[in-house]
């Protein structure tokens, strides 16, 4: 019994070893960061993209998603003492300061209550929230997403309003 076992598990990590190097032998595998650049060789990281302090808002690509940050965010402190973004986007510090009220979500935890504070799983906020660059275009990634409204409006023929607007 032990012998057959042994000799099965042989015939398994043969299998296991013989895929593996059949696998590294045609596909070069490289770090996602580094790209494809040798682990001996230097990278040449691309330049940072510069951060958008203009005060303008970008158009959301669709209803849920978080607005990007229309202004500066550097030496912002948010961690277990202190949250710089709430001293000015908290319901009570809107008037005074003039930035978009924190949307009712952010006071939801996930049993659907309403809190008098910030829920702890919007606390950070800059894990949704992004600043706006100025990258150049040939920096971004290439992609082909379109909003809802255009999709909606390809699918109902071209022109058309989007939602019927009484
Ligand atoms: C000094 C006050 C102040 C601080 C601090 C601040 N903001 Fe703002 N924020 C504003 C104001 C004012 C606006 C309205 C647009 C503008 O003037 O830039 C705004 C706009 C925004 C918007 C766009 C809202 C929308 O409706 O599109 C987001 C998102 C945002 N801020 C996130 C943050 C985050 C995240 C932080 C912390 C890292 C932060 N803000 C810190 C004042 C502030
Ligand atoms: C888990 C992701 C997440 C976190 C964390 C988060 N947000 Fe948001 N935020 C969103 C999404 C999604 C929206 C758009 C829908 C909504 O209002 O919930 C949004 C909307 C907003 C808006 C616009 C509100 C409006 O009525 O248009 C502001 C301002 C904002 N967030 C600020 C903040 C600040 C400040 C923090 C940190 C205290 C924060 N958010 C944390 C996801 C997040």
């Amino acid at each position: 019994m032990r012998r057959a076992t042994n000799a099965i598990l042989a015939v398994v990590l043969a299998g296991v070893t013989a895929a593996g190097l059949a696998a590294s032998a045609g596909v070069e595998k490289h770090d996602p960061l580094r790209g494809p650049v040798r682990i001996d060789e230097a990278t040449r990281p691309l330049p940072l993209a510069t951060t958008e302090n203009k005060d303008v808002k970008r158009t959301r690509s669709y209803p849920m998603q978080p607005p990007t940050i229309p202004h500066s965010i550097d030496n912002y402190q948010i961690d277990r003492f202190a949250n710089r973004c709430v001293m000015c986007h908290s319901r009570a510090k809107a008037a005074e300061s003039q930035a978009t009220p924190i949307s009712v979500t952010h006071y939801t935890d996930r049993d659907g209550n309403f809190l008098a504070d910030i829920a702890p799983r919007r606390y950070f906020c800059d894990t949704c929230h992004v600043v706006q660059t100025e990258a150049r275009l040939e920096l971004t990634v290439p992609n082909t997403f379109e909003d809802a409204e255009t999709v909606v409006r390809r699918t109902q023929g071209q022109g058309k309003p989007p939602l019927k607007k009484k």
